[in-house]
This record gives C-alpha cells, structure tokens and sequence, in this order.
C-alpha cells in the first residue's frame, strides 16, 4: 500500500473512497468540519441529512457511504464517526481495515493536519493495513487497497509529505514486530529470530553481533542459560548497534528486549488453556527490533544498542528444576523458585551485558508478568524506573505517539519478598505485587543506571481484535522508544 499526501480540496480528489471525518452531535453545534461543510453544500445537504434523520450521529466508528456524490470526483464518499475524542491514527487503521476488500484507492480528509497529525494518519493506515492470514490457504481477508492518501485542503506539502514518511517508516517497523510476534513457535524458534533480525540489520545498514551458547558461557552467563537447557533449540544473544553519523550526545542508550520465542513455564508449567499465547513471549525482543528498524532509518543523534537474549522455554529431561541455583554474569546467585518466572532470568545477564558494553541508559520491554494485567488491564503498558528524569523522558514519547504507559511502584520493601533461604535472590516474590517484584528483582543488576522497564504482558497481545485493529499482535513499544531517540 502506497501512501501518500495531496494539498487539495476534498471534492478534487480522485479516490475509491473519499473519507471525511465527523464529530458527534453535540445540541446545535455543527459537527461538520470545514470540508465536510464545503461537500455539504455541493452534495445538496446529504451530510446534514443522515444526521438529520439519525442515521448517523458521529459516535466512533460510525458510518454512512454515498454513492456517485454529485460535483466530487471520488467514487463514493463517507462520512466518519469520530466521537468526541477519537485520535486520527485510529481513524484511518480503522478506515483502511473497513474498506480494505471493497476499494483500490481510499482518501482520508484532515483539515489543518500539523506535521504531528500527518505522520500520526499515516501509521494508523499501515497499521490498519495489517492482518496476519499468511497461514491460512482460504478465507483471506486480503488487502485491495493499493493507494491511501491523506488530503489536507491547505498546508505545506513538502513539510507535510516528510512527516507521512515518518509515519511510514513507524508503521512498517510496528508491522514487521507484530509479524514476528504472531508467528507461532514451531517457526520462530531463537534461532529465526536471530535470522529476522539479521535481515534487517542488514537491509537497514546496523552492525550486527550474534552471541552463541558457547560465547555465553565464557561470559557466565548462566541466567541465561539455565532457561534455554531445556530446549534444543539453542539460545542467542544478539546485539544490533546503530551509531549515529554526526552524534548530538555521549550518551549510549541500550533497548533490551525478551525474547522468549516460546513459553511453556517449564517444569512449573503452564495452564494447556491459552497457552498458545505465549507465542507472544518474545514481544519485548520484536518491540526492540522494529524500534531500531526505524530508528536505523530516521537516525536520531544517540547512539542505540539492542540486546535481545532469545530462548525458548521449555519442559524436558535436562530441563531447569525448581530450586536450581544458578549463577548469573554479575556474579550473583539465583535460586530458581519458579522456571516460568524465566523472562527476568534471562533479562538480567542481558543488561550486564549492555552495561559493561558502556550502556549509560537502559530501557528493557517484556512480556514478564500476567500480575501486571490484573493491576492494569490491557489498557496500559506497565512502566518502572529508578530515575525521575527518564521516567518523565518516556512518559512524554508514549504519550505523543498515543502508547498508553503508567508509571508503578518500585519501593525497596518489595525487595524483602524475593528473599532466598540458599542464594542471593529468589526468582518469584509470592502473589502479592508480581509485576512490581518482577521489576525489582531486574532493578537488582540495573543499580543505578537510569533504567525503565516497560511490562507489556497484556499490552502486546490482544484477544480480540478492535474496530481500529487485528486481533493479536499489536508492536506495542516501537513507536515510543523510537520516539525516545529521536527525541534525545
Ligand atoms: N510470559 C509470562 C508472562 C505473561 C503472562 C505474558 C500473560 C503474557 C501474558 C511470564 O514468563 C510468566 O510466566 N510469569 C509468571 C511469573 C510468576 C511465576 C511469578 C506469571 O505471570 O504468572
Ligand atoms: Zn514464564
Ligand atoms: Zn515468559
């Protein structure tokens, strides 16, 4: 799907479907935007019609198609419900999933849309574009859209096509993480996501280093390891490094990422019910991969290092048993109380790792605790930190590119529950608190480097899909951390 933008006047434009945006009714005031006024008139009072009549009042999602418009050269126009608040990008996903088999072309109206809003209707049109059928040999829903473009009736062009580019290149890098966290374990083993992500460091032009089981035992890594050895599939720890041309700053942001590509819980298995979703597991690692996809494209000016530890959890004869000890790269030790708390296990060797690469900052996203979805739904990301400052960094990017994060709590008392009777930390607190004690237990290697940890269990999944998106894989994270480097 192509995309791209035209300054003109709605009724100009030649497209499938003209798109016009339109905000619930609210007493006597017109809900009517300027353009959607100026067809008013030429359609002779169609718009102020299906209002009229009540067959349209402009709650969210709500439509109403018009065929061979008179004095428009769109095929057929349509007036879209935006509520009282709906945001742009979720409007045009949801125009492109609508009409995605029943159009070649679509237009969306914005009038006035600043640089911000342009590249915002652009990603949610890619990302509208996505549905992951590429297993299924019938019913299909495929995309006939080859053409979306964002018409604004005044404004500058040039300013304004830069900022859909941008939008393009974060949507295709949300895209291409959902991809990889929708497909299934049995073909995305460590192994291909490593080769995922090769590609694209490649294509991309990053430098690219794969740690195999054997580097990872020089450097003791034994966290790590002691989650992949129930697996024959053997664990990696891949490191993308994107270093910019002219740098703005000496600092060096480290994004890592969890990548387990399958989680069974091990030998404290999981629940059969829903467990397939756990295919999702490594959504942490493709958060990070579709980050420095983009960024490798925009290139921020700080430098940006991925690390994304990649196992696969599973049962088996020489698999972890609960109450293992093992020994992590910092040197201390862990007694393994649950091996389906094995996200952590393996997030802490990767940000030693990152921090003895010269790491100064380390923001890490993980699919670590269904705690987290009890406290906060599939509503919001769970953020931790340990630095003011850098909370607020993050909280600013998510929430200029419509990623819903809330701050939690990280007090040292939550500290006392990870106590183990015959090693330095256990790897579960009890039921109280999960997530925050996840977070502490991660907080125990960070120290004192500023540090965010974003729990995205809930987030980077849905059951269901919306009228804005598929079911499954959302990319959560990648438009954010992208967004952190860019603002640097
Ligand atoms: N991968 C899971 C967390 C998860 C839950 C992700 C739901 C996506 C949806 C993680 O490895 C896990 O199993 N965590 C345990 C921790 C517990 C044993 C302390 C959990 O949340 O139950
Ligand atoms: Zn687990
Ligand atoms: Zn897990």
């Amino acid at each position: 799907m192509v995309t791209k933008v035209q300054v003109a006047s709605a009724e100009s434009v030649e497209t499938g479907v003209l798109i016009v945006i339109s905000s619930e009714k609210n007493g006597d005031v017109s809900p009517l935007s300027p353009s959607g006024a100026a067809l008013d008139s030429t359609s002779a009072g169609w718009f102020s019609e299906v209002y009229a009549t009540g067959e349209f009042s402009g709650k969210p999602y709500e439509f109403a198609v018009l065929h061979r418009a008179p004095l428009v050269k769109a095929k057929r126009v349509a007036l879209l419900g935006a509520g009282k608040t709906l945001d742009v990008r979720k409007l045009a996903a949801f125009a492109v999933r609508h009409f995605r088999c029943q159009a070649e072309s679509i237009a969306l109206v914005v009038d006035g849309a600043s640089a911000e809003t342009a590249s915002a209707a652009v990603e949610g049109a890619i990302l509208g574009s996505w549905e992951q059928d590429h297993h299924k040999s019938t019913g299909k829903r495929e995309n006939k859209i080859a053409e979306f473009t964002l018409v604004v009736p005044g404004g500058d062009l040039a300013a304004l096509t830069a900022a859909a580019d941008r939008g393009r290149i974060l949507g295709e890098s949300q895209n291409f993480a959902r991809d990889l966290v929708n497909e299934p374990g049995n073909l995305l083993p460590p192994r291909k996501l490593v080769e995922a992500a090769q590609t694209m460091a490649k294509t991309y032009g990053l430098e690219c280093d794969v740690l195999d089981q054997d580097r990872m035992t020089q450097l003791g890594m034994g966290s790590l390891l002691g989650v992949a050895i129930g697996s024959a599939e053997p664990p990696f720890l891949v490191v993308l490094k994107y270093k910019p041309a002219a740098p703005k700053s000496t600092d060096h942001l480290a994004l890592v990422g969890k990548g387990v590509t399958f989680d069974t819980g091990g030998v404290s298995i999981k629940p059969a019910d829903g467990m397939e979703k756990m295919k999702c597991d490594m959504g942490g690692a493709a958060a990070m991969l579709g980050a420095m996809r983009s960024i490798a494209q925009l290139k921020p000016g700080v430098a940006v290092t991925a690390y994304i530890p990649t196992v696969e959890n599973m049962v088996g004869s020489r698999a972890q048993r609960p109450g293992d000890i093992v020994t992590s790269m910092a040197g201390k030790t862990i007694e393994v109380l649950n091996t389906d708390a094995e996200g952590r296990l393996i997030l802490i060797d990767a940000i030693t790792y990152a921090k003895q690469q010269g790491a100064t900052h380390l923001i890490d996203a993980a699919t670590l605790t269904g705690a987290i979805g009890v406290a906060l739904g599939a509503v919001h990301t769970g953020l931790f930190s340990n630095n003011d400052p850098f909370c607020e960094k993050i909280m600013k990017a998510a929430s200029d590119e419509g990623e819903k994060m809330w701050r939690m709590p990280l007090d040292d008392e939550y500290r006392e529950l990870l106590k183990s009777a015959y090693a330095d930390i256990g790897n579960i607190g009890g039921r109280a608190a999960g997530a925050c004690t996840a977070a502490m237990f991660l907080k125990e290697w960070v120290e004192d480097t500023p540090w965010a940890h974003l729990d995205i269990a809930l987030t980077a999944y849905l059951d269901e899909q919306k009228p804005f998106t598929a079911k499954g894989a959302t990319g959560v994270g990648v438009r954010t951390f992208t967004r952190v480097a860019m603002d640097w």
